[in-house]
């Protein structure tokens, strides 16, 4: 770990970056993800430590008007609970915000309450979820 951490708006992150990061975490990493999605992403926030290697990422999907959608939050597993996920969110916040967007969702597991309420600041919605796999066609 070298260095203050630097945080960037688009950031010009790599597939094998995002690979790398996703792995550093235990996250099941798809190369090939990050270059398809990002073209239809409102923005997101790339962490990097004194040597330029990532270690966190934001994404922000957004409905083209008001609604962002917070995403796919990581912290590089050897720099994790040193503020990086805070200081991510906080930035995707600004920029949200400055695109024009009224509102900023996410959703997380259970597990995630204390970092999303609690450091991030989001409080309680009401919101819903269907499992396609579960739901056969035809059936509602
Ligand atoms: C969730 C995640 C992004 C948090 O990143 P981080 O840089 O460690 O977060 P911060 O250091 O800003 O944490 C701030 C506070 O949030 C809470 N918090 C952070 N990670 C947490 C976790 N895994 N479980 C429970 N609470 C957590 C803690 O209260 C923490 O403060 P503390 O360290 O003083 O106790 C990181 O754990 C991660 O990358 N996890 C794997 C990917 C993932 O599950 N992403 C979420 C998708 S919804």
């Amino acid at each position: 770990m070298s260095g203050a951490i630097s945080y960037v708006w688009r950031d010009p992150i790599t597939d094998e970056e995002m690979v790398d990061l996703v792995r550093s975490h235990g996250g099941n990493a798809v190369p090939g993800w990050w270059s398809k999605v990002m073209e239809h992403s409102l923005g997101w926030v790339g962490a990097r430590d004194g040597e330029g290697v990532l270690v966190g990422f934001v994404n922000v999907a957004w409905d083209g008007v008001d609604h962002a959608f917070l995403i796919d939050t990581k912290t590089r597993g050897t720099y994790q609970r040193r503020g990086i996920g805070t200081a991510l969110v906080r930035r995707a916040v600004v920029h949200a915000r400055a695109a024009g967007c009224e509102w900023l969702h996410v959703d997380f597991d259970p597990d995630l309450r204390g970092f999303y309420f609690d450091a991030c600041g989001f409080r309680p919605t009401d919101a819903g979820l269907v499992h396609l796999p579960s739901v056969g066609e035809g059936r509602r």
